[in-house]
């Protein structure tokens, strides 16, 4: 039997991992972010899987690692990717799940990404240009796979988590 995760979605920049590890660590539960576990399992950073073996390639692993994650029997506080939204499947596979949407402005985003940038093929050109793009693209899709919508801007990674266990105790 699979437990109820708790599931952090949002842009680039809004913080998934550190707080989803902050959130973790406070409420002792295992973390997991499927960024990272995409590039341990491929043996590649995600900027390489982009280039040697294309977007959808890595999709298709993005995908087989949120179900993978998402069926563990260990309740589990899991960062995404910002585009796990896009595949329906992915949408319905967090069905059930605590997911909460770390929201943030572009301008928040933009500042926040100033150096890691390069390690998001997605933001290659104009930074901002690309988020705002993303952001028409998917606010929607938050939305409709989130239980609650956390804002984040100005806050610190402790505060964003404590206000993220505050919305996972209503959800
Ligand atoms: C992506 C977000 C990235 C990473 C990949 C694609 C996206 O993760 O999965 O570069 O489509 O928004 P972060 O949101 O953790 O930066």
């Amino acid at each position: 039997m699979s437990a109820v995760h708790l599931v952090l979605v949002g842009l680039m920049g809004s913080g998934k991992s550190s707080v989803g590890r902050r959130v973790a660590e406070t409420s002792h539960r295992s973390f997991v972010d499927t960024d990272h576990r995409i590039e341990k399992i491929a043996g590649l950073s995600i900027r390489d899987i982009f280039s040697n073996h294309g977007e959808s390639e890595f999709r298709r692993m993005e995908s087989d690692v949120l179900r993978d994650v998402l069926s563990s029997a260990t309740p589990t506080v899991v960062a995404t990717g910002g585009g796990v939204v896009l595949s329906e499947v992915n949408r319905d596979l967090l069905g059930g799940h605590h997911v909460i949407w770390l929201r943030a402005t572009i301008d928040t985003l933009a500042t926040r990404l100033v150096h890691t940038a390069s390690r998001r093929p997605l933001l290659d050109g104009d930074v901002r240009e690309r988020l705002l793009a993303l952001e028409r693209d998917r606010s929607n899709l938050y939305r409709v796979v989130s239980s609650r919508i956390v804002d984040v801007d100005d806050l610190e990674v402790d505060e964003v988590a404590s206000l993220v266990l505050a919305a996972e105790a209503r959800s």
